[in-house]
């Protein structure tokens, strides 16, 4: 192999030689280039003799001061500096010195989109995990903390707007007719939260007094088209603020808070110090534009960012391995945010739904990893489900073990002790036990190692005693042929739900062994346990419960969240009986008993709107496809829409009734409808399986009158894919198309209705569309509304039988690679779990897996993976004679 990918292990961790502990930058932005000079204060850490070396990459340097000395190039270190690819170094004399550095870097060639860039004219950087090194030469690593000042010089016309973070302390005209503006920011930041935006920007302004009476100017920046899309963004950032405020204490700590929406960003948002940049996706909503969800979206997205305030910036990580030290926190209290928004219930099912599709495949495939890492070649492939949402759940489980006042108390400790230090997992969940008293040791297993643990419930009564006793087993899989057995510290809540439908006995049992057995006492006979309540732990529960008793809890139990569970593991057995019967030939049958639950949801009257539309809803391919032993995609569509076709046909004028009782077009659009909206949309979804061919009347109709994106979107997918609805099919999707061409964000949703539709023939469409207009210079949103969608969302299409999905969007990825690597990493994600498909699917899948890995020239995010999915040998042999990027 010609290349080396270098990988990067926990247990090297060592302080650096040197911190930086202020810098003074100047940006002079320029068309055509940008000229970036840098001050550093540098400090020795301890005593050797080591030079200083500083990362950076894609830098043309023209000019080194050692102590505004001017440096020469050296042929070794006592003549000068050195520089190359990836550092610059030299040799410095004191303790304390100044390093000048002046750099010219192209953002208008930037593809990449780490660094500095350019999105729709507008200058921007995004330096999260290691992009600050793109933009000048620096100590680019999480635990350099330093304090910024930043001047910005620009064209008054080109970019009216020059911000960075911290305190704006001085802006004026520059000698040839330019303007600038100088930023300070008092708080020692990692670089990797540095940011600058520079721009033609409108931009909708308030005000949010904190608790302690500091007046702090919001603004959020966007397109002066979409000045009109930005209330519910700030909104959502002023009720995040309080609810920061209230819950965990937290106060925003400077008298200004800027939010910049962006077109061409690789992830979601980002948290820079008082500087959040933004995927346009998570700020703009109107209802013109933007369903529920995304408005559920935005809100979420805002949350997160803004807390990341506290759990990220004000206290970082010691280095990435910690990610999930700021991101499993921060998701954590964004979802507890978004629970107390709307219903805690709801949020709950979608975050576990979401868990079990995109996390738990992750842990049991060739991606698995703790969620603290050990090692890793590409940080950019660690912004995993695994780190997220898994990470999420860890804190989740202590919160439940310690108690909501336990858990901020442990908070209050952390802010405490590390404000303003970069520090590790180990450091946060030593508060836990300090608040606590408690020894959480065999808890971090949960942080160090992969793979989801199974759970096996039992129970029996007996009659004599009136005692029930349970018993937990658990079991831990095996990683990457790593048998990681020593058990778990799973918390399970749980109550025992009596015949009359009260709890006998309810709290929070901690297995913590491999086998634990409990027995409660005084309890009625056919009473029915309830475990793992609000989704108390990841984990993989095996039990044996009769239909007669998931009824039971899909009623009673008062946990909104093992309600829907009882329906889905219910439905998810009828589904997985089909599909065997299926693979083996025989017909599908759509039991009375899955009618009669369907029935029961359709007749209740005490139940929250969203929650009965959840109820309502099949189990996703994603949900099913990660319990197969061997996935056939095409068994899996045929059972679920023999399922949809049956229940549509047999529930017909109870889901017309349903959809008429809450179709309301004359209503004006509010968002506390969304329920109303919900259970409507799905009632016409079902409707459109039923083979009425009025039904596709109906949708259009929907669609003519709607007066919200919501019911627009429903009503245009459900004419892209019902059979009887084909003649009106094209005129609609013309409309829309023209209608909303000139709003990116929607016009992605129009390719992604294509790209997602299981018709047959589609893959000739969603080429077509690749040829579109609307596809010349794709944004990474427009590239995830056509690839994304089609790889991950039209399994009919990807795993077509001859394999001509794969070759379409591994020829994408080939392609991207060279330009942006994170997103064709991202993106490769749709291969990942070949492993376990149908053999023929297998080959073809890993045909064009092959075929990547065999690229002349591959990116070392890709390479990572390839890496990983067809295993190191296999890799190697592929790329003998070839080089990296
Ligand atoms: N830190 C960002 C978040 O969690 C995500 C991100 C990572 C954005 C890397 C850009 C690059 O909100
Ligand atoms: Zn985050």
């Amino acid at each position: 192999m010609s290349e080396t990918n270098t990988v990067t292990y926990l247990k090297d961790y060592t302080q650096p030689d040197y911190w930086v502990t202020h810098v003074d930058l100047t940006f002079d932005l320029r068309e055509g280039e940008t000229l970036v000079s840098a001050k550093l204060q540098v400090k020795k850490n301890g005593d050797h003799h080591n030079p200083l070396v500083l990362d950076g990459e894609e830098l043309q340097l023209l000019d080194v001061k050692l102590n505004n000395v001017a440096l020469a190039k050296g042929e070794n270190l006592t003549e000068g500096y050195m520089v190359d690819q990836k550092f610059l170094s030299l040799l410095p004399t004191n303790d304390t010195f100044t390093v000048n550095t002046l750099v010219r870097i192209h953002p208008e060639q930037n593809t990449a989109l780490e660094g500095l860039f350019k999105s729709g004219g507008n200058w921007c950087t995004q330096c999260e995990a290691e992009g600050f090194r793109r933009i000048t030469f620096f100590p680019d690593r999480s635990d350099n903390m330093a304090t910024y000042t930043t001047k910005i010089m620009a064209d008054q016309i080109a970019a009216p707007v020059l911000l960075s973070n911290g305190n704006l302390v001085d802006q004026g005209q520059t000698e040839d007719g330019r303007h600038y503006t100088v930023w300070e920011d008092p708080f020692p930041k990692p670089s990797y939260l540095f940011a600058l935006v520079g721009g033609d920007l409108a931009c909708l302004d308030d005000t949010f007094v904190t608790a302690s009476g500091r007046h702090v100017v919001l603004c959020i920046y966007a397109a002066a088209k979409d000045l009109n899309k930005l209330e519910h963004a700030m909104a959502s950032l002023k009720k995040s603020m309080a609810w920061d405020e209230e819950i965990y204490g937290r106060e925003y700590d400077l008298d200004l808070f800027n939010i910049v929406a962006v077109d061409d960003f690789n992830m979601g948002a980002m948290e820079n110090k008082s500087l959040n940049i933004f995927n346009t996706k998570y700020v703009l909503a109107h209802p013109n534009t933007a369903t529920d969800a995304d408005y559920e979206g935005v809100e979420g997205v805002i949350a997160h960012e803004y807390f990341h305030n506290w759990t990220g910036n004000r206290v970082t990580c010691r280095d990435w391995f910690q990610l999930c030290l700021k991101e499993g926190l921060t998701v954590f209290r964004d979802q507890e945010f978004s629970g107390d928004m709307g219903s805690q219930a709801v949020n709950r099912i979608a975050n576990v739904r979401s868990l079990r599709m995109g996390q738990f495949p992750e842990d049991a495939g060739p991606m698995a990893h703790p969620p603290r890492p050990d090692q890793f070649i590409t940080i950019n492939n660690f912004y995993t489900a695994t780190v997220y949402s898994k990470g999420a759940e860890l804190n989740r489980m202590l919160h439940t073990l310690l108690g909501k006042e336990g858990f901020r108390k442990a908070s209050d400790i952390y802010f405490d002790r590390f404000d303003g230090q970069a520090v590790t997992v180990e450091d946060w969940v030593h508060c836990m036990e300090d608040a606590s008293g408690r020894d959480l040791s065999q808890f971090l297993l949960w942080y160090t190692q992969a793979g989801t643990p199974e759970v096996k419930a039992k129970w029996s009564y007996d009659h004599g005693t009136k005692s029930i006793t349970l018993t937990l087993e658990q079991h831990i899989p095996t990683i990457n042929n790593q048998s990681n057995g020593q058990p778990r510290h799973i918390p399970v809540k749980f109550g025992l739900v009596a015949p009359d439908g009260q709890d006998v006995v309810q709290g929070v049992l901690e297995l913590t062994q491999a086998k634990q057995t409990f027995t409660f006492e005084n309890v009625p006979p056919d009473s029915v346990p309830s475990l793992f309540r609000h989704f108390s732990a990841p984990v993989n529960l095996e039990a044996p419960y009769t239909d007669d008793q998931l009824r039971h809890l899909m009623i009673h139990d008062r946990d909104g969240f093992n309600q829907w569970e009882a329906g889905n593991r219910f439905l998810t057995t009828k589904l997985m009986e089909q599909i065997d019967r299926y693979e083996r030939g025989q017909d599908i049958l759509v039991g009375e008993d899955v009618l009669d639950s369907f029935r029961r949801i359709l007749q209740r009257t005490d139940m929250d709107q969203e929650l009965m539309s959840l109820a309502l809803s099949l189990p996703a391919y994603h949900e099913i496809a990660p319990k197969r032993e061997v996935i056939d995609p095409h068994a899996i569509l045929a059972v679920r829409k023999a399922f949809l076709e049956t229940l549509g046909r047999e529930l017909h004028n109870k889901f017309l009734e349903m959809y008429n009782a809450n179709y309301d077009p004359e209503k004006s659009y509010d968002r506390a409808d969304a329920g109303r909206r919900s259970l409507q949309n799905t009632a016409l979804g079902y409707l459109s399986h039923s083979g009425d061919a009025e039904v596709a009347k109906l949708a259009v109709r929907q669609y003519s009158q709607a007066n919200n994106m919501t019911d627009r979107y429903a009503a245009l997918n459900i004419i892209i894919n019902m059979d009887e609805a084909q003649s009106y099919r094209d005129g609609v999707a013309l409309h829309f198309y023209y209608q909303f061409a000139n709003d990116a964000l929607v016009v992605d949703k129009w390719i992604g209705a294509f790209a997602r539709s299981e018709t047959d023939g589609i893959l000739q469409v969603v080429k077509s569309l690749t040829e579109h207009e609307v596809f010349k210079n794709p944004t990474p949103n427009r590239m995830r509304a056509l690839y994304g969608s089609f790889s991950q969302g039209n399994h009919k299409g990807f795993h077509a039988e001859d394999g001509s999905g794969y070759e379409f969007v591994a020829n994408f990825i080939m392609e991207l690679d060279a330009k942006n690597p994170q997103v064709a990493s991202r993106m490769i994600g749709a291969f990942e779990k070949f492993r376990q498909y149908r053999p023929d699917l297998q080959t073809k899948m890993e045909t064009q897996l092959r075929r990547m890995a065999s690229m002349e020239s591959l990116s070392t995010d890709l390479s990572e993976k390839l890496q990983r999915y067809l295993g190191k040998e296999a890799f190697a042999q592929l790329r003998v004679g070839k080089s990296g990027v």
